[in-house]
C-alpha cells in the first residue's frame, strides 16, 4: 500500500521536502522582524529554547501519527483509535488540520504572488517596460488576482506529480537553490554601509525582555507556524517516510534547518535594514520600533534596491525570487494535506483532486483580495492564532491519552531499535503527554487576553 501511495524515495528527499514546507516566508520574513521588535538575541534565544523543547516533540508527535497510519491526517489518528468516540475526535482533530492549511494557502498564496511581482519588476524595468513594472507592484484587484493565480498555478503543478516526481523532485532542486541565494545576498549586503551596526541590533540581547509574555507567546507562534504544525502536513510527509529510518533523528535534523536558516534570514533582513538607514531610507516607525510586516518588505527593501541602481536590480530580483522559492516550498506542503485527504478518503484520482481543490483554494483568495484590508488579516489570524495551536495542541494529546504507549514505542523503533534506552525514550512520551499540551493551552490563553 505505501508505495501505490506514494513515498519518499530517499532521506534527503524527506528531509528536503520538509525542511521545505518548514522554511518559508516564516523564515525569511516572520523571524527576523518578530526579532527586531522583540529585543533582537532575546528573541533568539527564546525562540531557539521553544523551537526544540516545545515545537520539537509537537513535530514529532505528528511525524509518527503519520507514519504509523500510513495515510492522511484523519484516517491515521482513527486508526489509534479504540473507541466510538476517540474516532469522532480523530476527525475532528485531522480535519481541523486539512482545513487550517486550505485557509492558510488561501492567503500564503496571496502574500507569495505579491513576491512574484516584485520580482518581475526589475525584469520589466531592465527590458525598459517601465508602465508594466509599475503596475505589477500596485495594490490592484487584477494584478493581486493575476499573481496568486500565478502562485497556485506553480503550487498545482508540483503536487499534481505527486509524492516522488513532484514533492519530493522540486524540494530537492529548489532548497539549494534558496540557501544558495541566501548566502549570496548576505555576503552582499556585509560589503555595504551600516551592515555592522544592523548586525550589532540583531545579535546584542537585551535579557531583561526575555521573560516578557508577548516574547513568550510570539516565539512560540511562530516556531509552531514555522514547523507547519497543526496542519496536518507534517502528519502526511510523516505518512511517506519509509520505516526504515529514524524518525527521531530526521525530526532533529529538520527542526535545525528550519531554525538555522530563520537565523540565516535574520543576518540578511537586519543588517540590509540599516544599510537602508545609512542611504536615508526610514526605518523606525513612528513610535521607535523598527519597521516590521509589510511595509518592511514592500516599501522599504525595495527602498534600499533602489539607490543600489543598477546592481539593485540584480539584488531586488533575487531577493523577491528567494521569497518566491521558499513560499513554493511551503504551498506545496500546504496543498498536500487537503489532496491526500480527498484522494485517499473520497476515492478521487490525484491529478483530478488537486486541481480541483486548487482551484477551490484560490477562489478563497479571491475573497480575500476582494475585501483585502479586513479579510487577510482576519483569515490569518484564525489559522496560525487560533487554528495551529490548537490543533497542534489536540495532536498531542491524541498521542499522549490515546495512543497505547507500547503502540508508541514499536513505532519508534522502526528504523531505530536502540530508541528504548535512549534520553529520547525517556523525556518524550512524558513531555507529549503533560508538558506540550500545557505549555501551549497556557501561552494560547495567555494571547487571548
Ligand atoms: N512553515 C511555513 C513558513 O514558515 O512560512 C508556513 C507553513 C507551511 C504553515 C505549511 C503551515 C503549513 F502547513
Amino acid at each position: 500500500m505505501a508505495t501505490s501511495r506514494g513515498e519518499f524515495s530517499s532521506r534527503i528527499g524527506f528531509i528536503m521536502a520538509a525542511a521545505g514546507s518548514a522554511v518559508g516566508l516564516g523564515n525569511i520574513w516572520g523571524f527576523p522582524t518578530q526579532t527586531a521588535s522583540n529585543g533582537g538575541a532575546a528573541f533568539v534565544f527564546v525562540y531557539l529554547i521553544l523551537a526544540f523543547c516545545l515545537a520539537y516533540p509537537a513535530f514529532m508527535a505528528e511525524l509518527l501519527i503519520g507514519r504509523y497510519g500510513q495515510a492522511n491526517a484523519v484516517t491515521s489518528l482513527q486508526k489509534m483509535s479504540r473507541t466510538k468516540g476517540h474516532k469522532q475526535f480523530a476527525f475532528i482533530v485531522g480535519f481541523g488540520g486539512v482545513v487550517c492549511a486550505a485557509l492558510i494557502l488561501s492567503f500564503y498564496g496571496i502574500i507569495a504572488g505579491w513576491m512574484m511581482s516584485y520580482a518581475i519588476e526589475p525584469v520589466a524595468h531592465f527590458i525598459g517596460a517601465g508602465n508594466s513594472a509599475e503596475w505589477v507592484v500596485s495594490q490592484s484587484l487584477t494584478r493581486n488576482i493575476l499573481f496568486t493565480a500565478c502562485f497556485m498555478f506553480l503550487t498545482i503543478f508540483v503536487i499534481r506529480r505527486g509524492v516522488e516526481d513532484g514533492i519530493e523532485k522540486w524540494s530537492k532542486r529548489l532548497m539549494p537553490l534558496l540557501i544558495g541565494l541566501l548566502i549570496l545576498l548576505i555576503g552582499y549586503v556585509f560589503t555595504l554601509e551600516g551592515a555592522s551596526e544592523g548586525l550589532n541590533a540583531y545579535l546584542n540581547p537585551d535579557f531583561s525582555r526575555v521573560l516578557d509574555p508577548g516574547l513568550l507567546i510570539s516565539a512560540m507562534g511562530q516556531a509552531f507556524f514555522s514547523l507547519s504544525l497543526g496542519t496536518s502536513v507534517m502528519v502526511i510527509y510523516g505518512s511517506y517516510i519509509s520505516k526504515k529510518e529514524n524518525l527521531v533523528s530526521l525530526g532533529a535534523q529538520v527542526t535545525l534547518i528550519d531554525v538555522s536558516i530563520a537565523f540565516l534570514a535574520g543576518l540578511l533582513i537586519i543588517p540590509a535594514m540599516y544599510v537602508a538607514q545609512a542611504q536615508g531610507v526610514a526605518i523606525f516607525a513612528d513610535d521607535g520600533s523598527l519597521i516590521s510586516g509589510s511595509g518592511l518588505v514592500f516599501a522599504v527593501l525595495p527602498a534600499l534596491f533602489d539607490t543600489m541602481g543598477s546592481m539593485g536590480l540584480m539584488v531586488g530580483f533575487a531577493f523577491f525570487v528567494l521569497m518566491s522559492v521558499a513560499a513554493l516550498t511551503s504551498s506545496i506542503s500546504m496543498l498536500e494535506g487537503p489532496v491526500s485527504y480527498v484522494v485517499e478518503r473520497h476515492n478521487i484520482e490525484r491529478k483530478k483532486a488537486t486541481t480541483f481543490i486548487g482551484i477551490l483554494i484560490f477562489f478563497m483568495s479571491v475573497g480575500i483580495i476582494s475585501q483585502l484590508g479586513v479579510m487577510l488579516d482576519f483569515v490569518a489570524t484564525l489559522a496560525t492564532e487560533y487554528g495551529q495551536p490548537i490543533i497542534a495542541m489536540l495532536c498531542c494529546v491524541f498521542v499522549g491519552w490515546i495512543w497505547h504507549r507500547n503502540d508508541i514505542l514499536k513505532e519508534i523503533q522502526s528504523g531505530n531499535e536502540k530508541v528504548e534506552h535512549s534520553i529520547f525514550w525517556k523525556i518524550w512520551p512524558w513531555y507529549t503527554k503533560f508538558v506540550c499540551p500545557t505549555a501551549i493551552a497556557i501561552v494560547f490563553i495567555h494571547s487571548l487576553r
